[in-house]
């Protein structure tokens, strides 16, 4: 007689359908009115002593705390949960570098959505399309800036279309919207008297799009070089309006010493030994060294420094001046390029424009290639168009959060290890939900009970969730992913030691890997979300049983509505939930320097 049907396990339920949408483990949500503040703005006020808010927002006594006046405030919506990535230069067409920094974002939202689908999240992009750089690029392929621009954001936007980020907005900086808000902006920085006009010196670099100082150059092969990131630069001598950017030392050391502020924290540690050395910050140039940018308003022979004008779009994208809702930034994710940038410049100028700083700058470490820094002049930049292609979305999602996903450290790319990563999940995942849907394995289950249990997969799977939670709450993607193969490989161990197909019971073996496999399916959403939607199909779940409140451990155990999910799921798809990819047919994905100037012509 066949023992199939439901039974309750003995130990109390963590489950019910009703449970899910309950369960809420981040942190409530405060409605933007009680966060947006205005910051003291005038160079004096910043000797006074700096104090720390609750929220680790810092002021001076001297200057109130107050609302800003923008974005009216609405007890009754919560914030959205508000991320960005950087917007992407388009001087050259996007590699994996900028893949990555858009898909940890993605990844991040995703897990945003999952974990409480009540909040609204803003996750925004776009392209950073002002400069000389640019300038220069669109002159060398031979076509104006405008047109230029156009192709090459077309790119980015596509990239984000084929891996499947799933951002609201996509922000250019040469859309009149961002020219607005760009405008306003500078005209607070000018009210606040924190602007003024003089000669500046120093070394420019065009490929950072930044000054720096004598101590920061060196010389290598008969040119000068930037002593932090190995450019070229050049010594300019210049009218242009500085920001006194060491004015706001004390309300910056403030802000970063919020360990939430800067993440990892060795980043936050570099970051508060420069606040220490702070000079005034160049934020215009002159139209006779780069007319390809936003004007100074008022000052037409004058244009906005690029990092200034680029750094406004995270603004722009909540419709400054008009609104600011959503602000401040729940996260920047930035490269660790580009951090002073985001955890000094962008800050300091917040402040002296009256707005709250970001609540946190998330920094990530690079993608080398043989271990060697990927950059379009040496010719070794990835392709992502082609790995996409080649291992599909989730293939190359799954990898670069794999391997790529622990912020401080570099990692090197290599095709070879998007194989080893690829038929990681093919041979744990794929295989375990190919076994599980034979027909002859589920002819043999019977009814689950107490006989059934097995404390080590138990155990795993009562705490797979919260763990998984944790990590990607401390943004520790690559053990957020490797806890949840380790329960999937603990799966597969049991069934290859039960030996179902060898027995006239497969009951264990099948219930423990199909929970295994619909906890992995759910919580895996947001890092390769079109693989954990097939094999949540495959295995029958329903689209309102995906969500965080129904990944736990023990269930009912309904192994009547198990067998009919996982027949309806081999109905529907045929083949492997991972296709082989043979190595063979792999062509490099290493484009040789995908340089605008060639690439779009
Ligand atoms: N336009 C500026 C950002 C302005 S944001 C207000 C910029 N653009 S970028 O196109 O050069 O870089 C965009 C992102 O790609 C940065 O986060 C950068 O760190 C990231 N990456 C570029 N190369 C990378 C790797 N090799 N590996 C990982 N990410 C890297 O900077």
């Amino acid at each position: 007689m066949l023992r199939q049907g439901a039974y309750l396990l003995a130990r109390p339920l963590a489950w019910s359908p009703s449970a899910s949408s309950a369960v809420k483990l981040l942190a409530p949500i405060r409605p933007f009115g009680q966060t947006c503040r205005r910051f003291a703005s005038t160079a004096q006020a910043t000797s006074a002593p700096v104090s720390q808010t609750p929220g680790g927002i810092s002021s001076t006594p001297d200057s109130p705390i107050v609302t800003a006046s923008v974005g009216a405030e609405d007890k009754s919506k919560p914030k959205p949960y508000f991320l960005t990535t950087p917007i992407f230069y388009v001087n050259a067409s996007p590699h994996i570098g900028h893949l990555h920094s858009l898909l940890l974002t993605d990844v991040l939202a995703r897990f945003s959505r999952l974990r409480d689908p009540t909040r609204p999240v803003v996750f925004t992009t776009g392209t950073d399309e002002h400069g000389l750089k640019i300038q220069q690029a669109a002159k060398a392929g031979g076509v104006d800036e405008q047109e230029f621009c156009d192709r090459v954001s077309e790119r980015f936007r596509d990239l984000a279309r084929r891996s499947n980020i799933s951002h609201t907005d996509f922000v250019r900086t040469t859309e009149p919207r961002h020219y607005t808000a760009v405008e306003h902006f500078w005209n607070k920085l000018v009210t606040s008297g924190d602007i003024y006009k003089g000669t500046h010196s120093g070394w420019y670099s065009i490929s950072d799009e930044s000054f720096f100082a004598a101590s920061q150059v060196g010389e290598k092969d008969g040119k000068m070089i930037s002593i932090e990131t190995g450019n070229e630069v050049v010594w300019e001598e210049e009218v242009n309006w500085k920001f006194r950017l060491g004015a706001f030392k004390d309300r910056l050391l403030a802000w970063a010493g919020d360990p939430k502020s800067v993440q990892p924290n060795s980043y936050r540690q570099d970051i508060l030994r420069q606040i220490q050395n702070l000079e005034d910050l160049s934020i215009s140039r002159p139209l006779s060294r780069v007319r390809w940018g936003v004007p100074v308003p008022g000052d037409p022979e004058q244009v906005i420094y690029v990092w200034v004008d680029a750094l406004i779009n995270y603004i722009t994208v909540l419709g400054y001046p008009e609104s600011l809702e959503g602000w401040p930034a729940d996260a920047h994710i930035v490269g660790k390029d580009i951090i002073k940038f985001h955890a000094i410049h962008w800050p300091a100028l917040l402040m002296s424009a009256g707005l709250e700083p970001p609540r946190t700058v998330l920094a990530h470490a690079h993608w080398t290639m043989a271990r060697s820094k990927m950059s379009k002049s040496r010719g070794n930049v990835v392709d992502p168009i082609g790995s996409l292609g080649k291992w599909g979305v989730d293939g190359v999602r799954w990898y670069l959060m794999r391997s790529g996903g622990s912020l401080p450290d570099d990692a090197d790319y290599s095709e070879e290890q998007l194989g080893v990563n690829y038929r990681l999940l093919a041979d744990q995942i794929g295989n375990l939900v190919a076994r599980i849907s034979s027909p002859s394995l589920l002819r043999k289950v019977k009814r689950f009970d107490d006989g059934d249990r097995d404390s080590e997969l138990d155990e795993a799977l009562s705490t797979m969730r919260n763990e998984f939670g944790s990590r990607m709450e401390a943004y520790q993607i690559t053990r957020a992913c490797e806890g949840v193969i380790e329960v999937i490989m603990a799966a597969n161990r049991l069934f290859t030691i039960l030996q179902p197909w060898a027995t006239d019971d497969s009951t264990k073996a099948i219930v423990y890997a199909y929970h295994s496999l619909r906890l992995a399916g759910i919580l895996l959403q947001p890092i390769i979300p079109s693989k954990a939607t097939e094999l949540l199909d495959r295995l029958g779940v329903p689209p309102h049983r995906r969500t965080w409140g129904e990944a736990v451990w023990p269930v009912e155990v309904d192994t009547e509505d198990m067998i009919r999910g996982l027949r309806e799921g081999k109905k529907k798809y045929k083949g492997h939930l991972f296709p082989q990819v043979e190595m063979e047919a792999v062509a490099p994905t290493v484009a040789t320097a995908a340089a605008a100037g060639d690439s779009i012509a």
